[in-house]
């Protein structure tokens, strides 16, 4: 098993409950750029304890949620019943076999345990309709250069997960090589201060 995926399957136990500003950053950025829309098929790429699986599936016909953890995705499974989502076990990292013809791709704190983005949004292209979207939003590289990791502590031991650094431009060009256009990039702040290091950062890309 992966230590990622074992990491997970612990942190499942506490990842709703401990306070953790860059999960709650996200959910502002994800439902201030989609909340406009509404889709027809979306792929959550690392769903995990279904934090947007439930608001993605208000505004879709059908959602269908993936994650390597199975731990995680039980969480997600007791809260998230509706009927129009299919969750299933994967990993991203391997060729994609989760279904196809997706108008929208969401990928949420997941890249920084990826090391290859191309094969990410390659996959990516290939599910995708044309003028379909893929939003991305992850931990600020300028966060990763000060050492930034997702981690948490299980009885009293900092867990620390394996994490990849991409710089802005890895997400770009990986996104350009494999047939995307930037829609959007957006840089998001704790409590809206933009004189501070941005926590997050976003993009939509159109294929
Ligand atoms: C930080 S959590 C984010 C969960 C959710 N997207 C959110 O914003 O709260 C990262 C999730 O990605 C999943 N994950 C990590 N590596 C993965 C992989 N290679 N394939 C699929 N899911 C993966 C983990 O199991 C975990 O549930």
């Amino acid at each position: 098993m992966s230590s990622t995926r074992k990491l997970y399957d612990e942190w499942s136990a506490t990842y709703d409950a401990v306070a953790n500003p860059t999960r709650d950053l996200e959910k502002r950025a994800c439902e201030s750029l989609l909340g406009q829309h509404s889709f027809e098929r979306v792929l959550e790429l690392g769903g995990g304890t279904g934090k947007n699986t439930g608001w993605l599936a208000e505004r879709s016909r059908e959602v269908v949620s993936v994650d390597l953890s199975s731990e995680m995705q039980a969480v997600a499974r007791e809260k998230v019943t509706a009927a129009n989502v299919e969750f299933r076990i994967g990993d991203v990292t391997d060729v994609w076999n989760f279904g196809n013809v997706f108008d929208l791709i969401t990928c949420s704190l997941r890249l920084e345990h990826v090391e290859d983005l191309v094969h990410v949004f390659r996959e990516a292209a290939g599910v995708l309709v044309r003028g379909g979207r893929i939003y991305v939003c992850e931990l600020h590289p300028f966060k990763q250069y000060g050492g930034s990791k997702a981690r948490f502590e299980a009885g009293g031991v900092e867990k620390i997960l394996e994490c990849f650094t991409h710089h802005l431009s890895d997400y770009i060009n990986a996104a350009l090589i494999s047939g995307f256009a930037i829609e959007r990039i957006d840089e998001w702040f704790d409590g809206y201060d933009r004189s501070s290091t941005p926590r997050l950062v976003s993009f939509v890309f159109k294929k």
